[in-house]
């Protein structure tokens, strides 16, 4: 029988970001016990990786836009596929909640006059994001880390979450981890939980995501009893870096393209006026002198085609790229150097100048950068409503990247920024009105605790065995090649096959040595979520046969209607944990208000 230190909450929060920390700020505020736990240390999140800014209809540089607008721009841009509800509340809260960030103390840029200043992002009719240079995710995670630690909320860092623990009723009633540099297991009791653990993008080999985006959050909802929705969009972020080879992936803010940033392929041409779809030609502009324009002015002329939403762009790089005009290292050319002075980059970009010049030896004031697409996230996850964040396990609720619905099937830049403040803050409103009206402490089952424990230190049941990093390497190289930003079905039923001999070698693992400080111990405890997720990325991807946003099939390359009512919903009905059968049953999309349809009749 394992020891354990033991902690009771009426709400414990699982993962750090942004949409973490503001639930745990909302649920503080209520007068709550509160516990903030995450995997890596306070303040390191994919959060920061929402560099170019949070898009919040203020109406600071484009007095024309309002919320619906935004609203508009958000469901088209995931090709209808979002929870029109969140995308409603999304809309009208964000710019309430970029002031109550400044209110905190986030420094934004300004306007002359004044006002928080706003910059152009894909599929964004107006110039919205409000932005800290590019450094915008990162100014939003010290704020409310400030904030947060300002009100004693109690934080677990390093702290890896295993399973969810249910009480007789179904409820959800605490969670069983471990801490990361010592080992020791540790429990939690808690009334209700709110899953906050970001993104999945470490199953795939090129990525913005770091070594945290394993989708805990996913699998662990998933095993509990949650439902999934729509794991098969995800979003490759069509700006990554290509060279050299060791930070591959590494993102690059659509802030340059917002900001004036070209696309070129080998042969100099600017392409992405070749790749402009039918649903986007009215308001895009046909030449380069057409789009330069729009850059005075929003109102009169059209958009770059650059700034087409991001599945677009991204399969249109790849495109050319596959034809053989992508540039030396497999990329295309991103270049703001011939538009823009070297003073005006180093002050809107300057994370991108030094991450050029300190990784590549690129001058970006002078020379093109070479970008391809990344995985960056997930549009996919936890079914929840859209109020409340409440998932369908009573106590359990989901915000930010790990809830899916509200971006559809692709997500616009800088709405992630946003979805984190907006329903962070819903998540810890639903979690405290959940915990007002239940008077009792969630006792722990000891028998389910001692269970979570044991199948965790399995691979050191084993003298031999298989490596993690093995697998993880194969698993990386499986779902880049087979479940990428394009897919076929033949090749998503191998990858079907291969998930499941990943998963037989992962009941095979074995790690040396003890707990303290074992990476390979930590990696093998996150590998089952890790395979749960990509197994429920490619049985959702198998079962859209059709291309819509982060979802393109080859061999089913057009949006077909009748996919387009319905969501992909995964679940667990006969059992729980990676080796656990995965149900697909096509769900219909929520019905949206006339009221709400309307708007898009207008903008016809
Ligand atoms: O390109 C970027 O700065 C990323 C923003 C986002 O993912 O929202």
């Amino acid at each position: 029988m394992a020891d354990y230190e033991h902690h009771s909450y009426d709400v414990i929060i699982i993962g750090a970001g942004g949409a973490g920390l503001r639930a745990a700020i909302e649920a503080k505020q209520r007068g709550l016990r509160v516990a903030l736990i995450c995997k890596s240390l306070l303040g390191k999140a994919h959060t920061v990786m929402a560099e170019g800014g949070v898009a919040a209809a203020m109406g600071n540089v484009y007095p024309e836009d309002n919320w619906q607008v935004h609203f508009r721009d958000t469901m088209r841009g995931g090709k209808m596929l979002n929870n029109w509800r969140m995308a409603q509340l999304h809309a009208q809260e964000a710019p309430d909640r970029v002031l109550e960030l400044e209110e905190w103390g986030a420094l934004f840029d300004r306007t002359k006059d004044g006002k928080i200043t706003q910059r152009d992002f894909g599929g964004h009719r107006y110039a919205r994001l409000a932005h800290v240079g590019d450094r915008t995710g990162l100014e939003l995670i010290r704020t409310l880390q400030q904030k947060a630690v300002s009100m004693d909320i109690d934080v677990f860092m390093e702290c890896k979450i295993l399973r969810l623990l249910r009480d007789d009723n179904g409820a959800v009633s605490g969670a069983v981890g471990y801490w990361r540099p010592t080992g020791e297991f540790i429990t939690f009791s808690a009334k209700a939980v709110i899953l906050a653990t970001g993104g999945v993008g470490k199953s795939w080999k090129y990525t913005s995501n770091s070594w945290e985006g394993t989708g805990d959050g996913h699998a662990i909802a998933l095993w509990a009893g949650a439902e999934l929705i729509d794991m098969e969009c995800i979003q490759f972020h069509p700006t990554g870096m290509v060279w050299p080879l060791s930070v591959r992936g590494i993102l690059v803010t659509e802030g340059v393209r917002g900001d004036g940033g070209v696309l070129r392929n080998s042969e100099g041409k600017r392409f992405m006026f070749d790749y402009v779809a039918d649903m986007f030609r009215a308001e895009t502009a046909e030449s380069e002198e057409e789009a330069d324009k729009w850059y005075d002015d929003h109102t009169a002329g059209r958009r770059p085609p650059e700034l087409l939403p991001r599945d677009e762009v991204a399969r249109s790089i790849n495109t050319e790229v596959k034809a053989g005009r992508g540039s030396p290292h497999g990329g295309v050319f991103l270049d703001i150097a011939s538009r823009r002075s070297a003073e005006f980059i180093r002050r809107r970009l300057p994370s991108m100048y030094h991450q050029f010049m300190e990784l590549a030896g690129v001058d970006i004031t002078a020379t093109p950068m070479e970008v391809g697409p990344t995985c960056h996230y997930i549009m996919g996850g936890v079914r929840v409503e859209a109020d409340t964040a409440a998932t369908g396990i009573p106590g359990l609720f989901a915000a930010g990247e790990v809830a899916g619905g509200m971006h559809g099937s692709n997500r616009l830049g800088g709405n992630s920024l946003s979805d984190l403040i907006v329903f962070g803050r819903r998540a810890g409103m639903g979690a405290a009105d959940y915990v007002e009206g239940r008077a009792d402490a969630q006792t722990l089952d000891v028998a389910q605790v001692q269970s979570i424990i044991d199948e965790s230190l399995e691979p050191y049941t084993r003298e031999t065995g298989e490596n993690p990093y093995d697998i993880q390497r194969d698993l990386q190289e499986l779902m880049q090649s087979n479940v990428g930003i394009i897919r076929t079905g033949s090749e998503l039923d191998e990858a079907l096959v291969q998930l499941e001999a990943l998963k037989v070698r992962v009941d095979n693992i074995s790690v040396k040595g003890g707990r303290v400080y074992n990476p390979a111990w930590n990696l093998a405890t996150d590998l089952p979520a890790m395979l749960t997720v990509s197994t429920c990325a490619a049985l959702g991807a198998q079962a859209r046969k059709e291309s819509r946003g982060g979802h393109t099939r080859e061999d089913f390359p057009k949006a077909d209607p009748e996919f387009g009512k319905v969501n992909m919903v995964l679940s667990q009905p006969t059992g729980s944990g990676m080796n656990a059968d995965v149900k697909l049953d096509p769900q219909p999309i929520l019905t949206m208000p006339d009221e709400l349809k309307a708007l898009f009749e207008e903008a016809k």
